[in-house]
């Protein structure tokens, strides 16, 4: 085990370390040197896209907050209405769904109880179904019309990393795919947006050298009782995940929340000390947040913020700001989610948690 870990103390970590790579392996198979989309597995034609007038999206945990993203990128690029939903949900409220219905299930091990499910009531109901699932032969897979495969690589900790980022990759090259054969998006703006994606490797590369700074914020705020992520956008989504990850690996009680929520209930909670973690990296909703953060220091909170390069003026609002690279407002997230995966990595290593193997969770759910 101590080989497969390539000199890492836990898969998690390796996992976190692995993907400028499996984002790469994602994407490039993916893009043709005229910057033309394949997606070998996918075969909706452009007419059966015309008849869409609804996206799906349902998933579990990790894949459901890639949901998310995923939502806000087919309403930006495809222009159709997209929900999303937890499986678990999914399946007992009855949803209305129809042949003009696309179902996307993510799932990075492709046998999740809930999603399978989830996607055999869609498929029952007349709904197209797609599947973006990790694992080649796994049972969503085989049940879906369209796959698209992460190449992330197994994924051994618990804690979803890897899989995470390559399944926004996909959602975004799914959306863009829907799009420029919809018409939905220039084709300036999808080679903006193609451009920047393949940037990222490299983008995350960078990121992933400069974890000291993480690393001593862990080491002072691994005693926290709670913890609050907030943003705005796909930053709050990018927060929901980041919360996960640290409480499913530190056992610290942590809530994510739309900054703009705060005042209906959360804000209460906060106090002298209490670890605000703010994520800014949204140009349209740069100055929304800074008096969110505000907002919470005056109550006592120690906030870090996450904010693009080039923005400082996080500095003057929040105690502490870690930076990713410049990318487009669009594709952030799979940038800022990484210092949040590796903050949760040491909290949970300065508390002497079994980082890959949490107490009560399991790496898939097979049964319901
Ligand atoms: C479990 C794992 C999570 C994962 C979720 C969905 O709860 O611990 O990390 O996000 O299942 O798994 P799936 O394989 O469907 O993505």
């Amino acid at each position: 085990e101590a080989a497969e870990k390539g000199g890492y103390e836990y898969f998690m970590l390796k996992e976190i370390y692995e993907q400028p790579k499996a984002i790469k392996e994602t994407l490039s198979p993916r893009v043709d040197k005229e910057n033309h989309i394949v997606l070998d597995d996918i075969k909706l034609t452009k007419e059966d896209l015309e008849k869409i007038n609804k996206v799906m999206i349902v998933a579990c945990g990790t894949a459901y907050h890639a949901g998310l993203v995923g939502r806000y990128a087919i309403e930006k690029f495809a222009k159709i209405p997209v929900e999303t939903d937890v499986a678990s949900e999914f399946r007992y409220r009855d949803p209305f769904v129809d042949e003009n219905t696309l179902f996307i299930a993510i799932s990075q091990s492709g046998e999740t109880a809930d999603t399978l499910a989830a996607l055999r009531e869609a498929k029952a109901k007349g709904a197209r179904v797609m599947a973006v699932t990790n694992v080649v032969g796994s049972r969503i897979s085989r049940e879906a019309d369209d796959v698209f495969y992460t190449w992330a690589g197994p994924e051994i900790a618990v804690a979803s990393t890897k899989a995470y980022t390559t399944q926004l990759i996909a959602m975004y090259l799914i959306a863009l795919n829907m799009g420029i054969k919809k018409g939905t998006i220039s084709k300036e703006k999808y080679n903006t947006v193609l451009n920047e994606l393949k940037a990222l490797p490299q983008k995350a590369e960078k990121l992933l050298e400069n974890k000291q700074l993480i690393q001593e914020l862990a080491d002072k705020q691994f005693n926290n009782q709670n913890v609050f992520y907030i943003g705005r956008g796909i930053d709050d989504h990018v927060g929901r995940e980041g919360s996960l990850k640290l409480k499913e690996i530190s056992y610290i009680h942590s809530e994510a929340i739309a900054a703009g929520e705060l005042k209906h209930g959360t804000i209460a909670l906060i106090e002298e000390g209490t670890l605000v973690v703010a994520l800014a990296t949204q140009d349209h909703l740069y100055d929304k947040m800074l008096s969110n953060i505000q907002e919470v220091r005056a109550r006592g909170a120690y906030v870090i913020a996450v904010a693009k390069e080039g923005n400082e003026e996080a500095e003057k609002a929040a105690d502490v700001v870690i930076y990713i690279p410049d990318t487009i407002d669009e594709l952030t997230p799979v940038l800022s989610v990484i210092p949040l995966q590796v903050f949760a990595y040491y909290v949970a290593v300065a508390r002497g948690t079994d980082v890959d193997k949490p107490k009560n969770l399991a790496k898939s759910v097979t049964v319901e």
